[in-house]
């Protein structure tokens, strides 16, 4: 299996992006990074920590990184879409440990000296942490495989505003710095997770009068996340934009990419925190990343709904 990293803000569709990844024997989590993002610190950290024992993988560390974007530091979510608490007030079992006292740059430098092979970060959240790792230990960073990321567009695409992507959005500085590290990047944007949404229906083989610990949480947070987008764009189907990147890193096959530059806006009135994908190579530099263009939306979601209904029976 892979050896990967997750570095998240959980997040609603980043707990079944964790889920997706713990019940893929493609993929060895080594350990867990948090960020603000969706809610802040104390309640991704929490929330990461409750999930790991809803699992039953109180063995994987889990350790804080950055409360706050790395220069601006007054970016804020919209309480709504996660919820105050970051999982649309689905209770979970409280964990029997705290986070891991190295924090988030440290566990991923000791995650990378540790394995035997090249490790992969799969980041759901801003990408702060990540930023911080190569600023900090550039060595280290030049190690890695790859970095999974969920963020941006590869066109115009936005979420936050007409331009950006949350992700990218919240932290645009932090992105810039990863997009011009030089590490191999995979970049699963809004194109790709827009085109593969899920149906409330799609759930449906977790429905069950017996359902176990790992359904139930799922159904509620995908309830809430439901009738966010109901009440917000009017469409019960929902982008589980998180647990696509996961998918990525599990089977690449599932979506094609086109390798070009990337570059983050981070200075523009309305387009902070764009991404500004080359597509077509007018500027002539070399490429930064793998962007996704198209996915297989069938294959994904029958992955990701077939592997966390797994969950509960192993
Ligand atoms: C991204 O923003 C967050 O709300 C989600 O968890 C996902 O990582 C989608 O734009
Ligand atoms: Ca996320």
């Amino acid at each position: 299996p892979t050896p990967v990293v997750i570095d998240t803000d959980p997040g609603i569709d980043d707990a079944l992006a964790i889920m997706l990844a713990f019940a893929s024997p493609e993929l060895d989590v080594r350990a867990v990074t948090t960020v603000g993002g969706n809610t802040g610190l104390a309640n991704t950290t929490e929330n990461a920590l409750r999930l790991l024992h809803l699992l039953d993988r109180d063995d994987v560390p889990v350790a804080a990184g950055a409360d706050v974007p790395l220069v601006r530091r007054d970016s804020r979510a919209d309480e709504t879409t996660h919820g105050v608490d970051g999982f649309g007030g689905v209770q979970l079992p409280a964990a029997p440990r705290g986070a891991d006292p190295r924090g988030a740059v440290q566990l991923l430098v000791d995650a990378v000296e540790a394995s035997d092979r090249p490790v992969t970060i799969i980041a759901l959240g801003p990408l702060t942490n990540v930023a911080a790792l190569i600023a900090a230990r550039p060595d280290v960073a030049a190690r890695l495989e790859r970095i999974v990321l969920m963020g941006g567009g590869a066109r115009v695409l936005g979420n936050m505003t007409p331009a950006s992507e949350f992700n990218i959005w919240f932290d645009p500085e932090a992105a810039a710095r990863v997009f011009a590290a030089g590490i191999p990047i995979t970049m699963v944007g809004l194109d790709v997770t827009h085109q593969a949404l899920t149906a409330p229906g799609d759930w449906d083989p977790l429905r069950a009068d017996d359902a176990g610990p790992v359904a139930r949480a799922v159904l509620g947070m995908v309830d809430y996340y439901t009738q966010y987008h109901l009440a917000r764009v009017g469409t019960d189907s929902t982008a589980q934009h998180d647990s696509l990147a996961v998918a990525v890193a599990i089977r690449p096959d599932l979506v094609t990419t086109r390798a070009v530059h990337v570059d983050v806006e981070y200075v523009g009135t309305l387009t902070r925190g764009m991404t500004v994908v080359d597509l077509d190579g007018v500027g002539g530099l070399a490429p930064t990343a793998d962007v996704a263009l198209q996915v297989d939306a069938d294959a994904f979601n029958a992955l990701l709904i077939s592997r966390v209904a797994e969950l509960d029976r192993s």
